[in-house]
């Protein structure tokens, strides 16, 4: 039995998103775990094992879902240390908690947006007390620091947080590079690449007549545009990360970049939950035209991406990915 949790303190929280059911989008994403693009995680686990030692805490912040956290319990089984999921997404994070809330290793605790302030809670509005006086050991943060719009904060929070030898552990595939081989993508700009392909096939293909007239209303487009860049963020260079990384106070160790293979149908499966963010301007959406697409225009939708991304990766079953690694101190 793991006896690192401070004594009155919840590993599971008595709260309302606790008591919620799971919900699709969350079942959903968790599906991501069988793709063959998740081996992403597989770098940062083997540097997690490495590093930690029995009695440890472990933040796994953006822990979303579980799945890194529960990897980690299997291949590193025999030391006991704490994990400790924070995100801010209920809905994920109740999916953790139905997978791995039973385990005496594992704790979960939700970032809440304040409205008011318009911003998300920093860790230390969210550990509770008797955490933030013993400290943890290391923060991990796998495929989701290129969401964080409070990135210095964040960074900075993590530091703060972090006890005397802690150490972060970062990956992202979409952090962007000085150069990238042929070939190899950004896996988030594939979806421009997606974007640009369907604008073609909907010009040459006449069965697609239907679809014309909006790509020649610009006002139009920009506003599906920026849906798409609310769903894919634009890719941000590697020294930006770097930047406020080091300013937040930590030395940056090592920086890894790896090739992940990804395959076009499970990168298509997963593309496919996200389509009004990739194509949403064939079909409409809510936002922009200010109702839903119907189920016929949803399936033009579908079947448009995966007729793009064979032209974009010329009718190849797989492609490279870049995902980023960086490791660093607190100092
Ligand atoms: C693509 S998922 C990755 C989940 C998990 N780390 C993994 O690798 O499977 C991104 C996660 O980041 C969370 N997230 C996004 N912005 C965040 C923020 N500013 N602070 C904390 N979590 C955030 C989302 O709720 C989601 O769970």
């Amino acid at each position: 039995m793991f006896r690192g949790w401070p004594t009155d303190w919840k590993r599971v929280p008595d709260e309302d998103w606790v008591n919620s059911p799971v919900e699709e989008l969350a079942l959903k994403y968790d599906t991501v775990e069988d793709h063959g693009w998740y081996r992403n995680l597989d770098r940062t686990i083997a540097d997690v094992a490495a590093f930690v030692r029995p009695g440890h805490l472990v933040l796994d912040y953006s822990g979303g879902t579980g799945i890194l956290a529960g990897r980690i319990l299997e291949e590193v089984a025999e030391r006991d240390f704490g994990i400790l999921i924070a995100d801010s997404s209920p809905k994920f994070l109740r999916l953790a908690v139905e997978k791995l809330g039973r385990h005496p290793r594992m704790a979960f605790r939700l970032i809440r947006y304040l409205k008011a302030e318009k911003r998300l809670q920093l860790l230390q509005e969210v550990l509770g007390e008797p955490l933030l006086a013993r400290g943890l050991d290391a923060v991990v943060s796998t495929n989701a620091i290129h969401l964080y719009y409070d990135l210095a904060e964040t960074l900075g929070s993590w530091r703060e947080t972090l006890r005397e030898g802690g150490r972060a552990f970062i990956q992202s595939g979409n952090v962007g590079m000085p150069y990238t081989p042929a070939g190899a993508w950004i896996i988030d700009e594939t979806v421009d690449a997606i974007h640009a392909a369907a604008m073609e096939i909907v010009r040459e293909d006449d069965t697609l007549a239907a679809h014309r007239a909006v790509l020649d209303d610009a006002a139009r487009m920009r506003k599906h545009d920026a849906i798409r860049e609310k769903f894919f963020l634009p890719v941000r260079p590697i020294d930006h990360y770097l930047e406020r990384i080091e300013a937040a106070g930590f030395a940056v160790r090592e920086v890894t970049h790896l090739p992940i293979e990804a395959h076009v149908d499970q990168w298509y499966e997963f593309l496919s939950a996200y389509h009004e963010g990739v194509l949403g301007w064939v079909g409409g959406s809510r936002r922009v035209e200010g109702e839903e697409p119907d189920e016929a225009a949803v399936a033009t939708r579908l079947a448009l991406i995966a007729r793009s991304m064979e032209r974009v990766f010329e009718g190849r079953s797989s492609f490279q990915a870049l995902w980023t690694y960086i490791t660093a101190d607190a100092v």
